[in-house]
C-alpha cells in the first residue's frame, strides 16, 4: 500500500532538486499530484528543472547550509501551502574535498552542506510535521560510503557516516511520540548516473532509485539500500557484514582493502 504521506495535494520538500536523484524524486512526487518545493543552490539549473517538472513544482533557491535560507523556505511555504510538508527529502550534496590533503575550507563546506544541511532541514520542519498529526516522512540520503567506508574519499565518507548516525537517532526519537505519525528513513543509492555524467553500463538511473525507494517505503523499511547493475543486494550485505566484522573480529581497520582481508573477504 502506498504510504499515506504521498497523497495528491500534499506537500513535499526536496533539496538538491535541480539534478539527479533530487530531480527524479521531485518529478515522481509531482506526477502523484503532490505540490513539490524544489530547493537548490543553483538558480539556473533549478529553473530548468522546475520548468520540466511542471505546474506542481515550486522553485526555491536555498543553500541548505544556511539557516536563514531555511527560514525563508518555511515562511514561503507557510504562505503558499498553509500546512507543513508531508514529505521532506534531504538529498543535496557536495563532493568537495576528496582526500586528506583537502583544505580545511573544503572539509568545513562538506560538513556544512552534507551534515548540517540535513540537520537544518529537519530542524526547519520536524516539529510542524509532528504537531500537524498528519502522516509524514523524513528521508535523508546517505551512501554506502558512509557504511563501509572505502578508502580514498575520507571527507565524503565522514559526512555520509554522520547522516546515517543522525538519521538512526532521529528515527528512534520520532518513535517515542505517542500516536506518532512521522517516521525517518535512510535512502542509500548505489552507483547512479546523475548530474551531467555520461550513463555507463552498470549504473542505475535516478528513476530506478525512486522506484526502489517507493517500494521500500511501502514495506516500512528504514534502511533503503539500492543495488545497482554491478552490486547486488547480496554483495551489499556481505560488504556491510564484513565491515562490522572488522570490529567484532578485531581485524585491522578497513580490512577489505588490506592484504590480510582482501583474500579472506573473497573466500567467504
Ligand atoms: N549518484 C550516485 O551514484 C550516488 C551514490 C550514493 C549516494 N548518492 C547520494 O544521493 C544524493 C543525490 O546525489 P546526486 O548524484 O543525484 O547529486 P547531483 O550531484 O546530481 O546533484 C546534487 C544537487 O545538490 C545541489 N546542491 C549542492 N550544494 C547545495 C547546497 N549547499 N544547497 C542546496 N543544494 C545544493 C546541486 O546544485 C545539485 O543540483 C546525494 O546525497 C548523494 O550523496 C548518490
Amino acid at each position: 500500500m502506498t504510504h499515506p504521506a504521498f497523497q495528491a495535494g500534499n506537500g513535499a520538500v526536496v533539496t538538491g532538486a535541480a539534478l539527479g536523484i533530487g530531480r527524479a524524486l521531485s518529478q515522481h512526487f509531482a506526477d502523484l499530484g503532490m505540490k513539490v518545493a524544489m530547493l537548490d543552490v543553483d538558480a539556473g539549473r533549478l529553473r530548468e528543472a522546475t520548468d520540466a517538472v511542471g505546474a506542481n513544482a515550486l522553485p526555491l533557491v536555498c543553500d541548505v547550509s544556511q539557516t536563514a535560507d531555511w527560514d525563508n523556505v518555511r515562511r514561503t511555504l507557510e504562505g503558499a501551502w498553509g500546512v507543513p510538508p508531508s514529505v521532506l527529502v534531504n538529498n543535496a550534496v557536495t563532493r568537495t574535498g576528496r582526500g586528506f590533503d583537502a583544505d580545511p575550507e573544503d572539509w568545513r563546506r562538506a560538513i556544512d552542506i552534507n551534515i548540517m544541511g540535513v540537520v537544518n532541514g529537519v530542524r526547519c520542519f520536524r516539529d510542524a510535521m509532528e504537531s500537524s498529526g498528519r502522516p509524514g516522512l523524513i528521508i535523508n540520503v546517505g551512501s554506502k560510503q558512509g557504511i563501509t567506508n572505502p578508502p580514498g574519499h575520507p571527507v565524503y565518507n565522514l559526512t555520509k557516516a554522520a547522516v546515517k548516525s543522525y538519521t538512526e537517532s532521529l528515527e528512534h526519537d520520532l518513535r517515542q511520540a505517542p500516536d506518532r505519525a512521522v517516521s525517518a528513513h535512510l535512502l542509500v543509492p548505489g552507483w547512479t548516473t546523475t548530474g551531467t555524467a555520461e550513463h555507463k553500463p552498470g549504473a542505475w538511473l535516478p528513476d530506478q532509485v525512486v522506484d526502489h525507494m517507493m517500494a521500500a517505503l511501502d514495506r516500512g523499511s528504514f534502511y533503503i539500500i539500492c543495488p545497482d547493475g554491478e552490486v547486488s543486494t547480496e554483495m551489499d550485505k556481505r560488504r556491510i557484514l564484513w565491515a562490522a566484522g572488522d570490529i567484532t573480529e578485531d581485524r585491522v581497520a578497513l580490512s577489505r582493502w588490506h592484504e590480510t582481508g582482501k583474500a579472506a573477504f573473497k573466500d567467504r
